[in-house]
Parts: structure tokens; C-alpha cells; sequence
């Protein structure tokens, strides 16, 4: 098929020609991010391939339609940028890349945590300095601390495994408790019950619109004062405002993030020469007890490759038979 490849990364292209030399793709590789602006670019192109911060409301997928597009081909699990109402309308495909590593995500938020709690950032530049006194390093021991996984799918699991590994209490909230999960000792509770008796937060659930702002102003007031929250999923997940005002006051302890809600004007970009011009997130980065990463929970190696992989073959998949195992379809 004939793919326009949006929001393309450097750390991307080799790896997608690696793996087309066997399924034949025709790709063109364009570096802006997919929007109204841009989606006469896709014209003549059967297939758009896009990723996390590309838009694709109503009026993009109006304008792919006229220019041909029959599919489009997303490089992530979520597909929260897709207007799939939209795209049913117009007759145009979706298809996504359901799993690649939950592994990375879920230890990507580890690090977080353990970062956050034993403050291995700011002991790397001290002793670069020779400064190797301890004050401000005070952390506190996980084992027998109290986990709370908001969503327990293939990401959630694996962070829920994780947590039992390091002799913690797991409390879960899904609409769909996991057996095993259960079996090995993960304790499903209301979502307030797990906020309330939990030390670490930990987000791992889908942003839709019945999880949007899921933590705001109300939610935070149910954690335990000093907690950890950890978002690795969705900006949309969490009422930055809301969590501002949380930091300040001290009741939340300690923030790390993988992911913002206005994200799509800063991540993945080199921006270190600019002004930010972004006041809230300017805002959270002044204070010590927040962690932020530009959206790299997925970013290993593993995950790469199986998104590469995944994605082509959806696309091949697609090409052959006008449906694929992976579409996702509007409910
Ligand atoms: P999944 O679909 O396997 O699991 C999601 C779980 O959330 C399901 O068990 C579902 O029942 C549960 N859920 C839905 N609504 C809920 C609610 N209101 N309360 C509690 N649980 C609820 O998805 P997976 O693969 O585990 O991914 C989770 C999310 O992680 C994705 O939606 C995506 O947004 C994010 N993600 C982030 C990445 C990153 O690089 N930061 C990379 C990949 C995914």
C-alpha cells in the first residue's frame, strides 16, 4: 500500500525499513504532525500511519477520505486521537497496534517510582560534584508498602507482578477484575477504597471519556496525604490544575509522569532553545517532588521492533482481505 507516515521520528525509520524489505510497502516519511493543516498531505495515499499526538477529528478524516485514504494504521495501543465515528462515516479503516510490551510501560513506571522515591537523578549530579552528603535523599522502603493499579489490562498486570515482587500489598480497580491477578494475591476494591488506603497510585487505564480528569480535585482529596501518583498512561487521566494545587498544599507527595494532557505541543520535540510557553506544565516543573519523562515508557527496544512489525502487518493484512484482526471499531 501507498502509506503517508506522520510525526516521524528519527529513532523510527530504520526500523520500519528494516522490517518493509519484507512486506513491500510503499512508505513516505513526513515529519509533521497529522491535522487540518497537514492532511492534504495524505492526499492520493491509501493508508496514513500515525502516532499518539497526531489529531484525527471529524474534519482530518473528512479531508483523508476525499484524498482516497482506506485505512488508518496507528503506531500505539490507545487510539483516543481517532474520532472512529468519523471514520466509520467515511468508510475508512482503523487499525492499531494492540499490544508490543506492556513490559516497557510497566517497568517504565517503576523507575518512576523508585526514582521519585530514592532520588537517584539528584545523587547522579551530586556526586558528579563531589557532593556526597545525604541530606534531601531520605526515601523509604516499597516492601510492605501499599500499591494501588488503576486498570489491571496487560500494562496494569505486569506493573501489579511487579509490586508483588517487591513484597507490597496490591489493591486494584478495573471494571474487569483479573482472576489470576487475584489468585496471586491483587485485591480488587472500589476506586475510592483503593485511592484511600493506597501510598503509590499508579494510572493504568484507558483515557475515554468516562476516565477523563478520573483524578481531579475530589479524587486527590480521597488519597492518603503524602502519596505518590504515577500516570504513564494518558495526560487526559489526570486535572493537572487540580494535582498543581494538590503539590502545593503537600496533601499529594510526590508526581511522576510519563505523559501530559497538553503534550502534543511539547513531547518528542527538541524545544530546549524556545521560551515554554506552556504556564502549567512550566509550573510543575518547579517543584522537587515531580518527575517528568517526554512520553518514553514505550520506548525500548523490544517495543520498537513489535510496533514496527505489528503495524506493517496490520497494513499487509488490510491489503489482502479489506479487514484485519486489529481494527478497532466504533462501539
Ligand atoms: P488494556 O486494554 O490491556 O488494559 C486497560 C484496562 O483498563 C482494562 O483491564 C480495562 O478493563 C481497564 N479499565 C477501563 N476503564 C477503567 C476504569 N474506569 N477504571 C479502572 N479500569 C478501567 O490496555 P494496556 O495495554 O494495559 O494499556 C493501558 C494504557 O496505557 C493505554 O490505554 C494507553 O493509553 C497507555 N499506554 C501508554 C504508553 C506510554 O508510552 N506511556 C504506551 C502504551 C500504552
Amino acid at each position: 500500500m501507498k502509506i503517508a507516515f506522520f510525526s516521524t521520528h528519527g529513532f523510527e525509520r530504520e526500523v520500519f525499513d528494516r522490517f518493509n524489505a519484507r512486506s513491500g510497502h510503499h512508505i513516505h516519511y513526513l515529519t509533521p504532525h497529522l491535522g487540518e493543516d497537514t492532511a492534504s498531505l495524505a492526499h492520493g495515499f491509501e493508508c496514513v500511519c500515525v502516532f499518539v499526538n497526531d489529531v484525527l477529528n471529524e474534519r482530518v478524516i473528512a479531508s483523508l477520505a476525499a484524498g482516497g485514504t482506506r485505512l488508518i494504521a496507528t503506531r500505539s495501543a490507545g487510539f483516543n486521537h481517532i474520532d472512529l465515528d468519523a471514520a466509520r462515516q467515511h468508510n475508512i479503516a482503523v487499525v492499531r497496534v494492540p499490544a508490543y510490551s506492556p513490559y516497557a510501560v510497566a517497568e517504565h513506571a517503576v523507575a518512576l517510582i523508585l526514582t521519585l522515591n530514592r532520588k537517584t537523578h539528584r545523587a547522579f549530579n551530586r556526586v558528579r560534584e563531589g557532593n556526597f552528603a545525604l541530606d534531601g535523599l531520605l526515601g523509604f522502603d516499597l516492601q510492605g508498602k501499599t500499591i494501588g493499579v488503576i486498570g489491571t489490562g496487560r500494562i496494569g498486570g505486569v506493573f501489579a507482578r511487579i509490586m508483588l515482587g517487591f513484597g507490597c500489598r496490591v489493591l486494584a480497580s478495573d471494571l474487569n477484575p483479573d482472576a489470576a491477578l487475584r489468585d496471586s494475591g491483587v485485591l480488587y476494591l472500589p476506586l475510592d477504597e483503593v485511592l484511600a488506603q493506597s501510598d503509590i497510585v499508579s494510572l493504568h487505564c484507558p483515557l475515554m471519556p468516562a476516565t477523563h480528569y478520573l483524578i481531579n480535585a475530589a479524587t486527590l482529596e480521597r488519597m492518603k496525604p503524602g502519596a505518590m501518583l504515577i500516570n504513564t498512561s494518558r495526560g487526559g487521566l489526570i486535572d493537572t490544575r487540580a494535582v498543581i494545587e494538590a503539590l502545593k498544599s503537600g496533601h499529594l507527595g510526590y508526581l511522576g509522569l510519563d505523559v501530559y494532557e497538553e503534550e502534543a505541543d511539547l513531547f518528542f520535540e527538541d524545544l530546549s532553545g524556545q521560551v515554554l510557553q506552556d504556564d502549567v506544565f512550566a509550573r510543575l516543573l518547579t517543584f522537587p517532588n515531580v518527575l517528568i519523562t517526554g512520553h518514553q515508557a514505550f520506548f525500548t527496544r523490544e517495543a520498537l521492533s513489535a510496533i514496527a512489525l505489528t503495524t506493517l502487518d496490520n497494513i499487509t493484512e488490510f491489503a489482502a482481505t479489506g479487514d484485519a484482526k486489529n481494527c478497532v471499531r466504533a462501539k
